[in-house]
């Protein structure tokens, strides 16, 4: 199992080039997968339904929730949101219903065969999920195509760690990956979200930069999270810097007993996003003055420092130690993924970071 998950591991990492298609159709990778990928990948999707507006999920009343699980894998996107609603509205998570595609036949039996156990474990019917095969990167071809538009209008369509597996030979794989999000478009309920989870690095990370710019500039949806601004992504104007999430997490023993063993550590939920609409709706009110902390906190010599994000573009801001005060104390406490709020920072002429006064103001706004 832990030679199955370094395997897999190198495959989306070092070796992403060698992944070949139908790879979870193998045995020990599937193994591996369902140990160790899929617990790991569900706690991303839950993280970020935490992030939805409470009527996305809660739907409008006597209709059931309606997602596509796209490039589904064993139903991790699917798995998620079951447990999620179980826990917040099981009336709800009893409605849900689910259509769940993936290229691969492995994967969409796994997906049943979980889904069926954990509707039996709770107790409650297990008919809300089809299972369907069907390449992704023609969603309109095929069966895939009819019943995606016979299914819809989705509340949800999860496009979790698939879309940087589509397209990799063309010659501009970010331009056709924001073809097929474009095409999935039309078939969102108005309240209705999509949700795209990438890896954290640097290249998928990029990647999907471009994909939200190639989406933004077509102007047929709008970001809800976490971009606060509908401009091209800053973070492709230098090639080191991508975004990514960095969420606290508490490994199960036996996600630790894994890691152990290939000498991961798993403690924190790393990965890139885009929470997609076409009402408009973002995650708080957009202002000059609000801002996404897009990397640590960097403790220097007397000073602390960090990288922002909004419709000004990625600035780093630093607080002098002698300028610490209980109006921009909550500095202190930032971290990647959280949105504040600054009053009265300044720039001194011919520098690039902005100083935030003792007398500046740090609001927290939103937690990540
Ligand atoms: C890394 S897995 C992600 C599985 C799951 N969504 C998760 O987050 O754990 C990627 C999945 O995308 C599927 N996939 C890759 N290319 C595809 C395509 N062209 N059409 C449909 N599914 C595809 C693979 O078979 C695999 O199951």
């Amino acid at each position: 199992m832990a030679q199955a998950v370094l395997n897999l591991s190198r495959l989306f990492t070092t070796a992403r080039a060698t992944l070949a298609p139908g790879y979870l159709d193998d045995q020990a990778h599937a193994a591996a997968y369902r140990a160790y990928f899929l617990p790991v990948n569900l706690s991303k999707v839950q993280v970020l339904l935490d992030e939805l507006p409470r009527d996305n999920v809660a739907g409008e009343a006597g209709r059931p929730m309606t997602v596509l699980d796209l490039g589904c894998g064993p139903g991790t996107g699917s798995l998620a949101l079951l447990d999620w609603l179980w826990y917040r509205n099981p009336e709800r998570a009893k409605s849900l219903s689910v259509l769940a595609a993936d290229s691969s036949p492995g994967p969409l039996q796994e997906t049943k065969k979980l889904w069926d156990a954990y509707c039996q474990e709770v107790g409650i019917a297990s008919t809300g999920l089809r299972c369907l095969g069907g390449n992704l990167e023609h969603p309109h071809k095929g069966d895939l195509g009819k019943q995606i538009a016979k299914g819809g209008p989705y509340d949800l369509i999860i496009m979790a760690n698939c879309l940087n597996e589509l397209f990799v030979t063309a010659f501009d794989p970010p331009a056709e990956r924001a073809a097929v999000v474009g095409q999935l478009l039309p078939f969102l309920a108005p309240h209705g979200t999509i949700m795209i989870v990438e890896p954290a690095l640097r290249q998928t990370a990029r990647a999907l930069h471009q994909v939200r710019n190639h989406l933004l500039k077509q102007g047929r949806c709008t970001v809800y999270s976490p971009c606060l601004h509908e401009g091209a992504c800053p973070a492709l104007d230098h090639p080191d810097d991508w975004c990514h999430e960095e969420r606290p997490w508490q490994a199960s023993p036996a996600i630790a007993a894994i890691d152990q063993k290939v000498g991961f550590i798993k403690d924190a939920l790393k990965f890139s996003y885009l929470l997609l609409r076409t009402d408009g709706r973002t995650i708080v009110p957009r202002s000059p003055q609000t801002f996404r902390v897009v990397s640590e906190l960097r403790e220097l010599k007397g000073d602390t420092r960090a990288w922002l994000c909004n419709e000004l573009g990625r600035l780093e801001i630093g607080r002098l130690d002698r300028a610490a005060s209980a109006t921009n104390a909550a500095l202190e406490v930032c971290h990647r993924g959280a949105i504040i709020q600054l009053d009265g920072v300044r720039r001194k002429e011919g520098s690039t970071l902005e100083r935030i006064p003792a007398e500046g103001t740090v609001e927290i706004i939103r937690s990540a």
